[in-house]
């Protein structure tokens, strides 16, 4: 069994040298639990993988890094240059130190690292690696932002979590092929299903392949992302902070889950609406009060406006509904309905779920002021919906992605499914009067 079992290391390892790495198995693998496959594939090598890039709170002049490796990797090195179109750059790079810790899995323990590259240029392409000086990753691409409104384009997925390596691979990759220049990929909640599973973390990665290594990731906790902590409160997975080097920013326990970042123009912020929704909603106001963004977008895991039945949010609606309509916020994106539903533009009603329909179903054809929430899935795990008068357009059992375009006077959404088709399409535009104005491009689906 042992045989087997190293075998099989072997055969992952097989990217190194053979001698390298049935040494390596031998010093380092022994105390592991017997892992049968798939399992086996997720185990970390003295290579780095689970690279991933993490937006920044200044992405005009920082990249920050996160990988993983076996434990008895010691050293946290990232180089970086500016790119070229050939290989002279390598002997421009700098070489930086960062820092690792150790997290003890469900399938063993592996070595996590995180570096950050600050100064850099604007708008400027960059290569970087990863390693710990013998051990490297590829140079992979990346560009920093632009200090300017320049416009850029973002994709969001809404929960990836089931069957992530099999299913949402295609959605990610297709929502690349469609937008490889993206500024970010924007993941709103369940990015996994069970939080402590490090097989599903490897999915997650597996899926997403080099993607992360060259366009960052925001995300925000889904309530999978949640879990139990020693003193019996919740607390989010073990492995989110080794895994994305967020900033670290809001209400003290939500570090790396309640940030803000500005990107040419938009500035972005996750909040966690597992927890301290309260501290959340101070934290917020002072966070949007200000007017300088040209456009505001929120996103968090719970939606605001269910689509799904009987999974109503009243209380976070009830605080944070208020605070997006004062506070001027264009667009929210939200995940867990597993549906897609998009409104028009709202501004809170009290009341329960029913009673907002009631007055937004009176209101329909005066809207032209409020905030546009969205709930979508990019997983293949579905539920059922009722088309509501809060939905300009819905979906059901289709995995999506959205690629959405921001410029200083519109911001263009399209909502694709996982083949690439166009589902749903909207304009948000500035008007004269200095309000938003939302123009829907294709026809409301039939059904209400
Ligand atoms: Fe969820």
């Amino acid at each position: 069994m042992v045989g087997l079992l190293r075998g099989l290391l072997a055969v992952v390892l097989c990217v190194g040298s053979v001698t390298t790495v049935v040494a390596h198995d031998e010093h380092e693998h022994d105390h592991l639990p017997k892992l049968s496959w798939p399992d086996a594939l997720y185990q970390p090598t003295p290579f780095p993988d689970r690279i991933c890039l993490s937006i920044t709170a200044d992405a005009a002049h920082e990249i920050a890094v996160t990988w993983r490796t076996a434990v008895a990797t010691e050293a946290t090195l990232l180089e970086i240059a500016v790119a070229e179109g050939g290989p002279d750059f390598v002997g421009k790079a700098t070489r930086l130190e960062g820092t690792s810790s150790l997290l003890t899995t469900d399938l063993g323990e592996a070595r996590y690292h995180e570096a950050h590259a600050r100064e850099l240029q604007p708008a400027t392409r960059y290569l970087y690696r990863v390693g710990d000086g013998e051990h490297w990753s590829e140079w992979c691409q990346t560009e920093t932002a632009a200090t300017d409104t320049s416009p850029f384009v973002f994709v969001y997925f809404g929960d990836a979590q089931n069957d992530v390596r099999s299913h949402w691979s295609r959605v990610v990759r297709n929502a690349f092929r469609d937008a490889p220049k993206a500024a970010f990929f924007l993941h709103a909640g369940d990015l996994i299903n069970r939080a402590e599973s490090d097989r599903e973390w490897g999915e997650w990665f597996s899926a997403s392949g080099f993607i992360h290594r060259t366009i960052p990731a925001i995300a925000t906790p889904g309530n999978h992302e949640m879990a139990r902590g020693d003193d019996g409160g919740r607390r989010v997975s073990r492995h989110w902070r080794p895994t994305f080097a967020f900033p670290v920013q809001g209400p003290a326990g939500l570090e790396e889950t309640c940030y803000a970042i500005d990107y040419q123009g938009a500035r972005i912020v996750s909040l966690n609406s597992n927890q301290q929704i309260e501290e959340q909603t101070a934290w917020l106001k002072e966070v949007l009060s200000d007017d300088s963004p040209t456009w505001k977008i929120v996103t968090f895991h719970h939606p605001v406006f269910s689509s799904a039945k009987g999974r109503d949010n009243q209380e976070l609606r009830e605080a944070w509904q208020p605070l997006f309509d004062e506070l001027g916020v264009d667009l929210v994106l939200q995940g867990h309905d597993h549906t897609y539903a998009r409104s028009p533009q709202l501004t809170f009603q009290p009341g329960s779920l029913e009673e907002v329909n009631l007055a937004v179903g009176k209101q329909r054809e005066q809207s032209g002021a409020g905030t546009v929430y969205v709930v979508s899935v990019s997983g293949p795990k579905m539920y059922d919906l009722e088309p509501q008068p809060v939905m300009d357009n819905w979906a059901t059992r289709t995995q999506l992605y959205q690629v959405i375009s921001v410029e200083p006077e519109r911001i263009a959404y399209r909502a694709l499914n996982a083949i690439g088709d166009v589902h749903d399409a909207f304009r948000l535009e500035k008007t004269a009067e200095g309000g938003t104005r939302l123009v829907n491009e294709v026809e409301r689906p039939v059904g209400l």
